[in-house]
């Protein structure tokens, strides 16, 4: 397994950019979808949301954002980013204060000088697991800071999510005891958190979700306890996966290094490039809501429809040589983050970790190299590293 499969994409760009996946014996519901890789096509998707829904459509009784439809009532229409307008824009308007630049500058020293210890002491083992001990470590420290999670349950909820998001053992949608398990203790911890904020609110997301209102009504439990999951799951394990495969695009191109190590301004432009050349997430579906056409193809309401965030990424209409890492790309409208109302509402917190991250890298580390082969994860929710392991050279 290596990563996302580009040359696929590159052709169904070239040859069919609306593409009509048949079912097969591995696609979720027994049912096909759509594929949509071109850049253009999946901009007009992602910003016609009533054409587009993120909820459902058509006859089903589920829906969501992942290709397997996820029953209505817990996950589509509940998960803030499963949910359409106009109680989407409602519960997001609640949230955006608490990570917005403004509120994230008040939590930045407190992440740098995290990053700069957890590089240190990387530094002193001399050989780690770059995905373990660093890209995902801060990632995590910081959606726990953010939502009131107490740092020494940390690494229990990466457990789960762990568990949840990795497929080496199953299927694409199915469940099998070890995910359902993880969810249910995620779901647990979350509702015990959420009754503790309630009870005493501190200055952090979970107590205002736990505390907020809509029109004088608090979110449902289920809302709460939803967001709880989706913000643990997103908040720590697509930074991290972002930080590890712009590292390795790194590794490979020791000359950028060696410029970012001496010419800091660069280090804005190289976030992007590594989030564009990441894509760590890869796709999100929608449920088309009428029939229409897109690309010259018939769609149907009720039909999937995949946006394929990572494809966009390489397309040569908008990237020019798309498959070169290329930190003073200018401009560089990456859609890792998506597009539209579902827009990632923890993108600010992301570049910011990854700044602090990669600063703190280059402030300590002369060179990284690989000590073995990145094991990826077995996902196409997420394009990710279980294991990458390094050694790193302290500067002199
Ligand atoms: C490099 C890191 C990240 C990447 C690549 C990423 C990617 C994405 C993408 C593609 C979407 C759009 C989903 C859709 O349209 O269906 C999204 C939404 C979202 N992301 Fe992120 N994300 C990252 C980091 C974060 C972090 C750190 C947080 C939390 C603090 C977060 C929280 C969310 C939430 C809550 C949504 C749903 C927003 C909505 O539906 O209105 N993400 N993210």
């Amino acid at each position: 397994m290596c990563g996302f499969p580009h040359e696929t994409f590159d052709r169904l760009r070239a040859e069919a950019p609306v593409w009509w996946h048949p079912p097969t014996g591995h696609t979720p519901d027994g049912e096909g979808f759509w594929v949509l890789s071109r850049y253009a096509h999946i901009v007009a998707a992602a910003g016609d949301s009533a054409t587009y829904s993120s909820q459902g459509g058509g006859t089903r009784a589920g829906g969501g954002t992942l290709i397997e439809d996820l029953p209505g009532g817990w996950a589509a229409g509940v998960l803030l980013n499963m949910m359409d307008d106009p109680r989407h824009a409602r519960v997001r308007r609640l949230l955006t204060p608490s990570v917005a630049p403004r509120t994230l500058r008040l939590i930045e020293a407190d992440l740098r000088a995290r990053a700069g210890a957890l590089v240190a002491a990387a530094v002193a083992k001399g050989e780690c697991d770059f995905l373990l001990d660093l890209a995902a470590e801060l990632p995590l420290q910081a959606v726990a800071n953010l939502l009131g999670v107490p740092q020494e349950d940390r690494h229990r909820l990466f457990g789960w999510a762990n568990v949840a998001l990795d497929y080496q053992d199953r299927e694409l949608g199915e469940i099998n005891a070890r995910t359902r398990e993880a969810v249910a203790q995620t779901r647990s911890y979350g509702t015990r958190l959420l009754a503790a904020k309630k009870a005493a609110p501190a200055d952090d997301l979970m107590s205002l979700a736990a505390t907020a209102t809509i029109d004088g009504e608090p979110l449902s439990e289920m809302e709460q306890a939803m967001l709880f999951s989706l913000l643990i799951a997103a908040g720590s394990e697509t930074t991290r996966n972002s930080v590890a495969l712009g590292m390795a695009a790194l590794i490979e191109r020791p000359e950028i290094w060696h410029r970012l190590r001496t010419d800091r301004s660069l280090l804005d432009g190289a976030v992007e490039e590594m989030l564009r050349w990441a894509s760590s997430t890869p796709y999100n579906r929608r449920t088309a809501t009428r029939d229409h056409e897109l690309g010259g193809q018939r769609i149907r309401a009720g039909d999937k429809v995949t946006l394929w965030w990572a494809s966009a990424n390489r397309d040569a209409e908008v990237f020019p040589d798309p498959h070169r890492f290329d930190i003073s790309r200018k401009p560089n409208p990456h859609l890792a983050f998506g597009r539209g109302g579902h827009f990632c509402l923890g993108s600010a917190l992301a570049r910011m970790e990854m700044r602090v991250m990669f600063t703190a890298l280059l402030d300590q580390v002369a060179s990284v190299e690989l000590t073995g082969p990145v094991e990826y994860t077995r996902s196409n929710k997420h394009t990710g590293v279980r294991h990458m392991p390094v050694r790193l050279t302290a500067w002199d």
